[in-house]
């Protein structure tokens, strides 16, 4: 399709009281999402950045903020009055700033998230196709209350009379089927002759954008419907449980796509996978995991119930055992983690490491073949290849003031419940005695230990119990 024609808006101003939140509309997330990236991102595919015009207005700034890596414009509507208000004031903005006015504008809502850009791409034909001075999207779903209605001439017909709000609507209207998504394709110089004529003389005080369509047929223009394949790629958030049910939506065509590609998943109904997730064939996932952000995950992985991966790479063959928490981590192939492992960000853990039990780590390094498979917590730690560490081992890394660096080399066997005291090192094929609080570096191949001596008294309970016993006499 030709779109070299086409501009977009994105209405994205708007404060979205329905869902009583302080945060803006726009920025909630379905899939993990903000709202206003999933609608930019199908905006990108059918046209570059430079063509996006993003309407902001409700806290604007933290808006524009959020979206601002995506290089789209944005045009401000400090006072909300409603979506044809907002058209206006693009209208004014583009007046001002671009010589020649984009032939077409596709007009997108901020929060109608699930649309695919192959539905935007058949709007925009049918709308060429027709010449259509308006063209909009429509969908039939079970209950379309709420919603704006599309009045078509006659069933059937792909030409349009109105669209009539929800609290406009007569009585014998309100069984209307079709609903208007809030997607549009214009003729941008037939909505420019038309939006400074809208009045808010309706229930609800505002400039609304759907009024134009009945003066566009008043004005004999052609105005056309076209109704989306699936109801749920059009339906809006207002309310939270309007965004939970597109969140559910979306992660099903998550965990779906995942699945055709190889991926086992238990009970996908259970799990939480974000929309950028990646997950190569034959690994599997149980159920109550979570997989969030730009998280990747090789082939034949088997991730356990009650995991949560974030943003992390793990590798080929690696197993996540139950209840582990993954943050910015990277975990190399054929690894073992957990159960109830914490690796916390810039973990890198190495090929066939084990982490286990009860285990955090931070900011450390863990070689291949290296193990710390109880209770131990590693922080700022660059530790070397087959090293051993003892269950209870810590590093204290934090002196209240600065953090400090342990390094570990190849081979070293660290003892159970030894403290490393930060700064430290420890050469390769170096052996700390259980129960030791190192202050000072170990060379290579030495022992180190700074175990008390033991005291050993033979006979000692039968004497202790004796005098206890002649007591209590
Ligand atoms: C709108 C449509 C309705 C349609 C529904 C689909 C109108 C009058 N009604 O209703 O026919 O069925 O969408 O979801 O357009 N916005 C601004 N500036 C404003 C007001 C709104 O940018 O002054 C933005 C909002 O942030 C939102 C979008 O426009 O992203 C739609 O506004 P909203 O108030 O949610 O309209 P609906 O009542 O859902
Ligand atoms: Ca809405």
């Amino acid at each position: 399709m030709e779109t070299t024609d086409f501009a977009v808006a994105i209405m994205a101003a708007g404060k979205g009281t329905r869902l009583k939140s302080k945060r803006p509309k726009v920025l909630h997330e379905v899939g993990g999402r903000a709202l206003l990236m999933h609608v930019i991102a199908a905006a990108k595919s059918l046209v570059p950045a430079e063509a996006i015009y993003c309407i902001v207005g409700h806290e604007a700034e933290r808006v524009q903020a959020a979206v601002a890596p995506t290089g789209v414009n944005f045009v401000l509507q400090e006072v909300q009055r409603g979506t044809g208000h907002a058209l206006q004031i693009l209208k004014a903005a583009l007046e001002i700033s671009t010589a020649e006015l984009p032939k077409h504008l596709l007009v997108l809502s901020g929060d109608v998230p699930l649309i695919r850009p192959e539905t935007l791409a058949e709007l925009c034909d049918l709308h060429l196709r027709e010449r259509a001075a308006m063209t909009i999207l429509t969908a039939v779903p079970d209950d379309p209350t709420g919603y704006g209605r599309v009045l078509r001439r006659s069933a059937g017909s792909p030409e349009v009379m109105a669209i009539v709000e929800q609290k406009s609507l007569k009585p014998d209207q309100l069984a209307a089927p079709e609903i208007n998504s809030g997607i549009y394709c214009f003729e941008t110089a037939a909505l420019f002759s038309k939006l400074d004529l809208l009045s808010t003389d309706n229930p609800h005080g505002e400039f609304y954008l759907t009024d134009v369509a009945a003066m566009l047929v008043a004005d004999k223009r052609r105005v056309v419907a076209h109704q989306a394949a699936s109801v749920d790629e059009v339906l809006g958030a207002n309310t939270i449980a309007e965004m939970m049910h597109l969140d559910q939506s979306m992660r099903s065509a998550t965990a779906r796509r995942l699945m055709a590609q190889g991926v086992t998943i238990f009970r996908p109904d259970t799990c939480v996978i974000d929309a950028e997730v990646e997950v190569a064939p034959d690994t599997v996932i149980e159920p109550f995991v979570q997989l969030l952000g730009a998280t990747k995950i090789g082939a034949e992985c088997l991730i356990r119930s009650y995991s949560v991966v974030q943003h992390s790479t793990i590798g080929e063959g690696v197993t996540i055992r139950n209840g582990c928490i993954l943050d910015h981590a990277e975990v190399g192939n054929g690894a073992i983690i957990g159960p109830y492992a914490h690796l916390r960000p810039e973990s890198r853990i190495g090929e066939q490491a084990h982490v286990g039990n009860f285990c955090e780590t931070k900011k450390t390094t863990l070689g291949r073949g290296s193990k710390a498979n109880h209770l131990t917590y590693l922080g700022d730690a660059i530790i070397g290849e087959g090293v051993n560490v003892g269950a209870g081992v810590i590093t204290c890394n934090y002196d209240g003031v600065h953090k400090h660096t342990t390094t570990i080399g190849d081979r070293v066997f660290v003892g159970s419940d030894t403290t490393l005291v930060a700064p430290i090192s420890l050469g390769d094929d170096a052996y700390v005695g259980a129960g030791s609080c190192l202050t000072k570096p170990v060379p290579a191949g030495a022992l180190a230990l700074t175990r008390p001596p033991q005291v050993t008294k033979e006979g000692w309970t039968a004497t202790r119990r004796a005098e206890l016993a002649a007591r209590k006499k």
